[in-house]
């Protein structure tokens, strides 16, 4: 598919998707989130993808939010569909059986954030900002931000974001847990994929298990949760991957991982 608001791309066994609508921030309409949930399909197909990295084309923003003009003449059935297809995206990237990591340059904010939230973790430059500023214009978060934010941060640090609409800074996105890694904007780029191809050396069986239990669970209570870690370590056991990886230490090699399941 020609894609006209991201690029898509693969670097080994690395995809990588960049919004690309600089002019405009990076802002989501029901176009980019359509070009978005294509690319997301296309990167579940593409064999060797072990690892997707989301990033926002600029120095600016990774996505300044869901795109204000668009909404402005939206009717409230409009309104809900759109939400719907925002949420779509953003548990697609959580249903994607490989790692993603958002690479946050500049502005996060509204639709922004939630979509950096709805990655795996986040590395951001210093000169990131994050925030749910819809309650400035007369709106709510539409893209899970009221159910991801709070379950990261905690319920009172997540209302005083979505009640103030304060953006907050790199650091203090770290602080709260928002943030994993933040880098000088001249490094992150080069970070994010040192981080990535650590990932893509590891097993995809157990990266996708690890994925499944931590989202899954933690919707769940503990011991629901518990019960889902064993069944998937019980499952994870029977793959090639785990007879390579306990192998390989027994033998003091380096483990070559195929991600087949046996
Ligand atoms: N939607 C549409 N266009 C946007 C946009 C958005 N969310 N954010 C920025 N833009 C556009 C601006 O309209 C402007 O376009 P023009 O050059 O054509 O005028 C261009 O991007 C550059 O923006 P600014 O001139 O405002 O740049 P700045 O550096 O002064 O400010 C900013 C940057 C702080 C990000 C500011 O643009 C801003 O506050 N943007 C809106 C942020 C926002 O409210 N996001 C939430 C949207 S609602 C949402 O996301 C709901 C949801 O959960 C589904």
């Amino acid at each position: 598919m020609a894609y006209q608001n991201i690029f898509f791309t693969m670097e080994g066994e690395i995809a990588i998707i960049k919004i690309n609508r600089p002019k405009a921030m990076n802002a989501l309409n029901a176009e980019v989130l359509a070009e978005l949930n294509a690319a997301l399909d296309q990167v579940e197909t593409e064999a060797k993808a072990k690892v997707l990295i989301l990033a926002g084309e600029g120095d600016k923003a990774f996505v300044a939010g869901a795109d204000i003009g668009f909404m402005s003449t939206m009717t409230p059935l409009e309104a809900l569909h759109f939400s719907q297809l925002g949420q779509g995206v953003m548990f697609h990237l959580e249903n994607l059986p490989i790692p993603v990591i958002a690479c946050v340059n500049g502005y996060a904010l509204g639709g922004g954030t939630e979509l950096a939230m709805a990655c795996d973790f986040i590395y951001a430059s210093e000169n990131s900002k994050f925030g749910q500023p819809e309650i400035g214009l007369g709106l709510i978060p539409g893209f899970g931000g009221t159910q991801r934010l709070p379950r990261l941060v905690g319920k009172s640090k997540a209302k005083e974001m979505c009640m103030t609409g304060e953006m907050i800074n790199a650091q203090e996105a770290k602080e709260i847990g928002l943030v994993n890694k933040i880098l000088a904007a001249d490094k992150l780029w080069a970070e994010t994929m040192k981080t990535a191809q650590i990932l893509a050396s590891k097993g995809r069986v157990a990266l996708r298990a690890v994925k499944r239990c931590i989202d899954r669970g933690y919707d769940v209570d503990r011991r629901t949760g518990c019960f889902m870690e064993a069944d998937s370590f019980g499952l994870n056991m029977a793959s090639a991957d785990a007879k390579e990886g306990m192998g390989a230490f027994l033998e003091k090699r380096k483990p070559e991982f195929k991600g087949k399941l046996a």
